[in-house]
């Protein structure tokens, strides 16, 4: 597994992190057996998946409940936790996000927003810090809530040894300049997967060129790009798939197809389609932490292997091709 540091924070972990959205469960994803999804956590740690990821807001707090029941049973100092907050469902203050399983979610960056949800992820969790707490989505409106006012409370939170490393996600190019000025941001948390690359048109060089980690969410495409998915799969109404540009009912086929033309690979690296896109995606940069999910012991065992797959620098760029094709095929509309 390889070894990457989180920004210039000298926390050193694998470049490979497990993320707990899923495990929340509710409408987005359905209902999961806890004990499955605490297993599934303790695994990824024997396999030495270091990082694991959750949020106040996954499963309205049940993700965050799941991860501190894994977490009891687990020496604190071998996980590196991240959480994120600043998306909060207790009152209406703040910028109108969706709405969700009875729950009107607000963006609020103010500094009593964001303390609040601090306290309530330490006293779920069971823990005593968080090693890095994300900004989970940023003002609508620029400078609603100033950066140097969210910063200044991270900062605070740092200093108090409540958390260990500051990180912000969905951010724009300006935000994450913001950000970036106060020398205290160390990784944003993005969606990039080999059919999604926005983040490498400007986020992407500006963290190579600042020394910030880029962690990528939603690598193989919420299980599209594992090839298991039926051409004709459909799912009920509200969840987490629905309207995704890569599952509408025409796309699916053409993933398929272009994935099907990769099994070349999968037989040279003897892997699957899973460990050929995570691979992929951790090698398109030096500063890219790897943030895929998983809750069942054999996905996550899966997605273990990916780091090791010895993928060649052609195979690399052949595969960035095929998935240009697609994209300009899909996307020219
Ligand atoms: N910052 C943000 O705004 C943001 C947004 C999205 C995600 N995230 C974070 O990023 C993490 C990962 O993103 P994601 O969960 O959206 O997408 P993902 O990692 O691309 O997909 C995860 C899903 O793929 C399926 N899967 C996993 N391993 C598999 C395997 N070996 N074979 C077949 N299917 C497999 C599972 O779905 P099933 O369980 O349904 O089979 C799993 O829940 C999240 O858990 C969360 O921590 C952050």
């Amino acid at each position: 597994m390889e070894m990457r540091e989180i920004g210039r924070s000298g926390i050193i972990v694998n470049g490979l992190g497990l993320g707990c959205w899923a495990i929340g469960g509710g409408s987005w994803w359905g209902e999961n057996d806890d004990r499955i999804s605490v297993d599934t956590i303790h695994r990824a740690a024997h396999l030495g998946i270091e990082w694991v990821d959750t949020a106040r807001v996954y499963g309205f707090g049940h993700s965050e409940e799941v991860v501190g029941q894994a977490l009891r049973s687990m020496p604190r100092h071998r996980v590196i936790l991240s959480t994120k907050c600043a998306l909060q469902w207790h009152s209406k203050e703040g910028e109108y996000h969706f709405t969700r399983d009875g729950h009107e979610v607000y963006r609020n960056l103010t500094p009593k927003s964001i303390r609040n949800d601090l306290e309530l992820s330490l006293k779920t969790m069971g823990t005593d810090y968080i090693d890095v707490l994300y900004t989970h989505w940023q003002c609508r409106e620029y400078g609603l809530v100033s950066v140097d006012e969210t910063m200044g409370e991270l900062i605070k939170m740092k200093q108090e040894g409540k958390i260990r490393a500051i990180g912000a996600s969905n951010v724009s190019l300006q935000v994450l300049r913001d950000y970036a000025s106060t020398g205290e941001l160390v990784v944003i948390q993005e969606k990039l997967s080999i059919l999604d690359r926005k983040p490498e048109v400007e986020l992407l060089p500006f963290c190579e060129e600042h020394g910030i980690s880029l962690q990528t969410y939603s690598p193989i495409e919420q299980g599209l790009l594992s090839g298991k998915i039926p051409d004709d799969c459909t799912f009920e109404s509200g969840n987490v798939r629905e309207g995704k540009f890569w599952w509408r009912a025409e796309n699916i086929p053409k993933v398929n197809e272009m994935l099907r033309g990769w099994s070349d690979l999968t037989e040279k690296y003897q892997c699957t389609l899973t460990n050929l896109c995570i691979k992929w995606n951790s090698m398109l940069s030096p500063c890219i932490h790897v943030l895929c999910g998983a809750r069942r012991i054999p996905q996550i065992e899966d997605v273990a292997r990916s780091t090791e797959v010895p993928m060649s620098h052609a195979d690399f760029e052949r595969m960035k091709a095929d998935a240009d094709r697609l994209i300009a095929e899909c996307c020219k509309d």
